[in-house]
């Protein structure tokens, strides 16, 4: 099955002439139980189910309007070349809707790109809701969550605020693959973004995750380790059992690296510093600060923390940024 028949299917009843314009804000949001590997390539279909935590005003606001001729593509105001991979991917995307035209497509983002969260997920989620928008399709978030999922996966938790499960589904077409928030808050959790390397990555996630599940020894355990960390999360959700919860997405974010290390070439996304910094972590628990890190495929930590334990944290990583989840972005 093609991305094409999905919006086609999902889009059969909706206008496809485009109006005047169409803007949109989607938040970023980070997995405590990750994503790591598809079931099918073209739709983006995960093997696992997954439960990310959005970051609330930190994500991407993305203008979008028909305009004769080519695409044209800006991010944080500076026109990128159409061969660039960010206007190539977003042209390819685009390409699913357009009739005849092109589009002229702006996308301010406030997470810092140096800040390696400069993911895909705000980006493609901003660009979903800025298109609803455009055409008028009044689509629910089920079917725009499976729209954003066709441009990169954890793109689809971007469609909510809050804490939100993305479901694998088990349909060949991914229609019951989506993201759903859960009833869940904890307005004293934080984020802490600790930078090790602002630089682009060597191997992207989607050719990652591909040579993870085709050649690591030890993905075979990883479903069953996903289950067992999404009881735990939804668990420590329920309870704010801040401890539960840092253990339970730490030891999934290192079970994953560890899959990758498994593969053959080896998948390893972890600089120096970055083992330096999880030692700190370590440490810096060892000395009482309740604090939990999780990685992505990326050599930067981010940690796990709580309001009530700000100062500690400032004192034991300086050079943290926080992110408030809970803030909202007004745009
Ligand atoms: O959606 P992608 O292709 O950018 O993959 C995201 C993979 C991880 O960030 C490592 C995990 C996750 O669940 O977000």
């Amino acid at each position: 099955m093609k991305k094409s028949d999905v919006v086609k299917a999902l889009l059969s009843e909706c206008a496809c002439e485009p109006g005047a314009r169409g803007r949109a804000f989607a938040p970023a949001n980070i997995a405590l139980c990750k994503y790591w590997g598809k079931r099918d390539e073209e739709l983006n279909l995960p093997i696992t189910s997954s439960l990310s935590m959005s970051l609330g005003a930190w994500g991407a606001t993305t203008e979008i309007a028909p305009r004769d001729g080519a695409d044209r593509v800006w991010l944080n105001g500076g026109e990128q070349r159409p061969d660039s991979s960010f206007a190539a991917r977003v042209s390819a995307y685009l390409d699913l809707f357009r009739t005849d035209h092109g589009f002229d497509v702006r996308t301010e983002s406030r997470v810092p790109i140096a800040a390696g969260l400069a993911s895909s997920a705000s980006g493609f989620a901003a660009l979903v809701l800025a298109l609803n928008e455009l055409y008028g399709w009044g689509l629910e978030r089920r079917a725009l969550s499976i729209l954003a999922r066709l441009g990169s996966g954890s793109a689809c938790r971007s469609v909510h605020d809050g804490f939100v499960e993305w479901h694998a589904g088990s349909r060949a077409d991914g229609m019951d693959s989506f993201a759903e928030p859960l009833a869940r808050t904890w307005p004293e959790l934080r984020l802490g973004i600790l930078e090790v390397s602002a630089a682009e990555k060597a191997i992207g996630s989607r050719a990652g995750m591909k040579s993870t599940v085709a050649t690591g020894a030890l993905y075979a355990s990883w479903p069953e380790k996903v289950a067992d960390d999404l009881l735990e999360v939804h668990a420590a959700l329920e309870t704010h059992d801040f401890e539960r919860l840092g253990r339970a997405a730490e030891s999934n974010a290192l079970s994953m690296h560890a899959t990758m290390l498994s593969a053959w070439p080896p998948v390893l996304y972890w600089l120096p510093d970055s083992v330096k910094a999880m030692h700190a972590v370590w440490a810096a628990r060892e000395r009482g600060a309740p604090v939990y890190f999780t990685m992505d495929a990326g050599p930067n930590l981010k940690l796990l923390f709580l309001e009530s334990d700000r100062s500690i944290m400032e004192k034991e990583f300086p050079n943290m940024r926080i992110v408030e989840p809970n803030e909202r972005e007004d745009a």
